[in-house]
């Protein structure tokens, strides 16, 4: 088959390299990729928005399957305009992608097939929404309908901030129309965990559970990002607990879905929050995590395209996947300054000495080569990645290779995979 990845961060490199394992893959193509993919995949200079240029590559070039990695251009519809000209694509339909595209839908569809959520209401009228603010004296949650490159969650510490961050959304339009409605919904508590199921439009297979870091700083402080590490399995993630997930969220969301004809079809990331009484669902993304997606390819010992050629032909019945007991974790290296603004184009030394730590790989997120030389080309930069018997050996790999990476405009957390450590 020739493969076609779209995309360009941690999370493609990741899939690229389970890809190229593939014996079923006989060429592997990344639009547009990265410095670190370009090992596995000739490069595409074509952006992951540009649904035109893809459609016409993927045509011009015998594309025989297409995965695409970011939310955005399947919520643009990437995956029915490909389909529509004839190509196989592991995604879902923009309708589909509709549960990580608008968090009022998502939550509508949750309350119609009785899956455990917060609490909540859709606004799009900010003195409504106020004014639910005010009637509810629980703590709430302010978030940005639409795709908001995982900034669009406000989570206030009291009503005058819940306000701010509601004129914030509404009237000073900060995530655009993305925030022209909001959802309001009761805070949870708990232990966060992100749990993956591939599905077909009617079935649904767990993939195995990881945790996210999602603050920039050590001890979970500081600003959200898109991940700063993540290790695989989650330990809270017991097996009763992805039977309970699967009862009580996957599967009536994956029947819901069908029923309303829009069957889902790709990888299904629930976002989890775990108290003692049982998972309730934060949010649905409707693609692989980042930085997630890393620990996950470590894991997998089963080839990766023909799982996710049955997902797309609706063949997952009957489909197994196996996996190393031994546990992965990533660590993300990123541009100083970031999440807010931080310099491109410095140079990063020392890669190959940190592939060479045991069990040890290194995936790019943002990078690009000019020549030899390897540059820093965005925010989250690296995902130094080890596989080992457990968690506290793989993050002892894992911060090896770290040190050996020469690049001091970068940093990390060094506390990656710090719970499932605590936890022995
Ligand atoms: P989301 O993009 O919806 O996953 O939200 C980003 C982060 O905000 C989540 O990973 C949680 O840490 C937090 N969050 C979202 N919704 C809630 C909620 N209802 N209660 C507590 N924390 C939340
Ligand atoms: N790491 C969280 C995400 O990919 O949304």
């Amino acid at each position: 088959m020739k493969v076609l990845v779209v995309g360009s961060g941690g999370r493609e490199h990741a899939l690229c390299w389970a890809l190229a394992a593939s014996p079923l893959c006989d060429k592997l193509y990344c639009a547009p990729g990265n410095a670190g993919i370009a090992e596995q995949a000739e490069l595409v200079p074509i952006a992951a928005e540009n649904i035109e240029g893809l459609v016409e590559f993927a045509r011009s070039t015998g594309i025989d399957f297409v995965v695409v990695g970011p939310e955005a251009p399947l919520v643009a519809g990437l995956a029915d305009h490909l389909e529509e000209a004839g190509i196989r694509t592991f995604g879902p339909s923009a309708a589909a992608a509709q549960l990580e595209g608008s968090k009022g839908f998502m939550k509508d569809l949750c309350r119609r097939v009785n899956v455990p959520t917060a609490a909540y209401g859709r606004f799009r009228d900010l003195r409504a929404a106020k004014d639910f603010v005010r009637r509810h004296n629980s703590r709430m949650v302010i978030k940005a309908d639409g795709l908001a490159a995982g900034k669009g969650v406000i989570i206030p510490a009291n009503q005058a901030e819940a306000f701010a961050a509601l004129e914030d959304m509404m009237v000073q339009r900060r995530f655009g129309a993305a925030g022209d409605e909001v959802v309001v919904e009761d805070f949870l508590a708990g232990e966060e965990a992100s749990f993956f199921a591939l599905c077909d439009g009617r079935t649904a297979l767990p993939l195995a559970s990881a945790q996210d870091h999602k603050a920039v700083g050590n001890g979970d402080r500081g600003p959200n990002t898109g991940g700063m590490g993540a290790y695989s399995p989650a330990p809270i993630m017991t097996e009763a607990m992805t039977a309970r997930v699967m009862a009580e969220i996957i599967n009536p969301v994956v029947k819901g879905m069908a029923d309303a004809g829009t069957p889902f079809r790709g990888v299904l990331f629930a976002g989890l929050m775990i108290d003692p009484k049982g998972p309730k669902l934060l949010e649905f993304n409707v693609r692989f995590g980042d930085p997630e997606c890393q620990v996950l390819m470590l894991r997998l010992q089963s080839d990766l395209l023909p799982a996710l050629v049955a997902a797309r032909d609706g063949m997952l019945d009957h489909f197994d996947l196996r996996w190393y007991p031994d546990a992965a974790l990533c660590v993300v290296m990123a541009a100083n300054g970031y999440p807010g603004d931080y310099a491109k184009g410095t140079e990063i030394k020392g890669l190959d000495k940190a592939a060479q730590v045991p069990g040890v790989t290194v995936f790019h997120a943002g990078t690009r080569a000019e020549g030899d030389r390897i540059l820093a080309n965005g925010g989250r930069v690296l995902g130094v990645s080890a596989r080992a018997a457990d968690v506290r050996a793989a993050q002892v790999q894992a911060y090896a290779a770290v040190d050996r990476i020469d690049w001091p405009q970068g940093f990390c957390r060094r506390d990656i995979g710090w719970r499932a450590v605590a936890r022995g």
